[in-house]
């Protein structure tokens, strides 16, 4: 799973033609299978099926690669990331290159005896959401009954391994009421990292938006909790706060920048700059083992299509902030605005910007509404 922390950067100086630096982290997403059907889930409409997956040889040398090009950090998601019976080997195999490895599960396949496997294979750190407290609103919107339980379960088992752990929090205008709870939870249990993750809306979750999106009166109860925990938790819990953008006055610098800082892998070895990028269709991606990773990196027009700023249209291109955001999204941009050449629509310097607030006020109003869930026949 994949990650759009709103989040800036550091300004760089991206408008030469030099050589972009080597990205920061690999975001493996091993496979599309998962247990859970969320309904915020931001992975495409369509799925990879199990026998489009890269094989374990494959991966592998995905993983060589990255350690080759300078990558430091390597992210196993998915999908289920524990869905594939591989992990572990893999895991081993991005410890041998000296990668920092981190699992991004649900946790609900994790038992001891692969949490212990996984640890010895050389594992440095574990993400594991939580989609809230209550199993009526978790059940509902992971699509997966008695999901609690078993993340609990899992928190207790990493805390006993003493590997390095981030909780997440999954929040949406359903749960936004238990952000109290969950901090104080995540308090109790020692916790020294949490990200309160509002929702994006990529993929199959962008169809879920108007059961999903927060209202603002929400939003800054949210914020005021975030504001409470962080004074009564200093020095003890870090509290990584991502608000619904739709809401936000300057666009987030998604993934970094385009193309600057991650490579995300998709299950058949598509190489992208984000998760969503498959959605700008005008777009070529390449692809393991057609492609090296630093072909895609270097040489592809597709990575390099909206890196940094020269790409950038008015006002954009004159905006004392564009080294900071590099103008936001560029999948959101498509989605909302309609083409991806343009500012993303969440920063109010858009002509569209007072439309999206509008959009998401009228439907954070709507009140409870069903969610259209993820239908994937599992297999592990
Ligand atoms: Fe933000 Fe693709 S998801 S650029």
């Amino acid at each position: 799973m994949t990650d759009t922390t709103a989040t800036d950067s550091p300004a760089t100086d991206s408008t030469s033609p030099r050589q972009p630096e080597p990205p920061l982290a690999i975001l493996l997403e091993l496979t599309h299978r998962c247990p859970l059907r969320c309904a915020y889930c931001s992975n495409p409409l369509t799925l990879t099926p199990a026998s489009q997956e890269l094989d374990t040889a494959g991966w592998r040398e995905v993983l060589r690669q990255a350690a080759d090009m300078g990558m430091l950090q390597v992210h196993f998601s998915g999908g289920e990331p524990m869905a594939r019976s591989d992990l572990t080997e893999l895991v081993a195999y991005a410890s041998e290159l000296g990668l920092y490895s981190n699992l991004i599960t649900s946790g609900v396949l994790l038992d001891a005896p692969r949490l212990a496997a996984l640890q010895q294979a050389g594992l440095n750190h574990v993400q594991l959401s939580f989609q809230g407290l209550e199993d009526t609103q978790a059940d509902r919107l992971s699509g997966f009954r008695g999901g609690v339980a078993k993340k609990q379960a899992a928190l207790a088992l990493v805390q006993q391994s003493g590997l390095a752990l981030t909780l997440n929090f999954v929040i949406t205008r359903s749960n936004a009421h238990e952000l109290d709870a969950m901090l104080h939870y995540a308090d109790q249990h020692g916790i020294a990292r949490v990200e309160v993750a509002n929702t994006q809306y990529y993929g199959w979750g962008l169809q879920n938006r108007s059961a999903l999106i927060p209202s603002e009166a929400q939003l800054d109860a949210m914020t005021a909790t975030v504001t409470q925990w962080r004074e009564h938790t200093r020095g003890r819990m870090v509290i990584d706060y991502v608000i619904p953008d739709y809401y936000a006055r300057r666009p987030k610098a998604c993934m970094g920048g385009w193309a600057q800082r991650f490579l995300n892998v998709m299950p058949d070895g598509t190489l992208l700059p984000c998760h969503a990028a498959q959605t700008l269709a005008h777009l070529q991606f390449p692809r393991v083992p057609h492609s090296t990773l630093a072909a895609a990196w270097y040489d592809s027009p597709a990575f390099a299509a909206y890196r940094g700023t020269s790409w950038m249209p008015e006002p954009c291109g004159g905006c004392e902030h564009k080294e900071r955001d590099f103008g936001g999204c560029r999948c959101q941009a498509l989605a909302l605005a309609g083409s991806a050449d343009t500012l993303d629509p969440v920063c109010e310097r858009s002509p569209q910007h007072e439309h999206v607030v509008t959009l998401a006020r009228r439907e954070a109003q709507l009140g409870e509404q069903p969610y259209t869930l993820r239908s994937f026949s599992f297999t592990a």
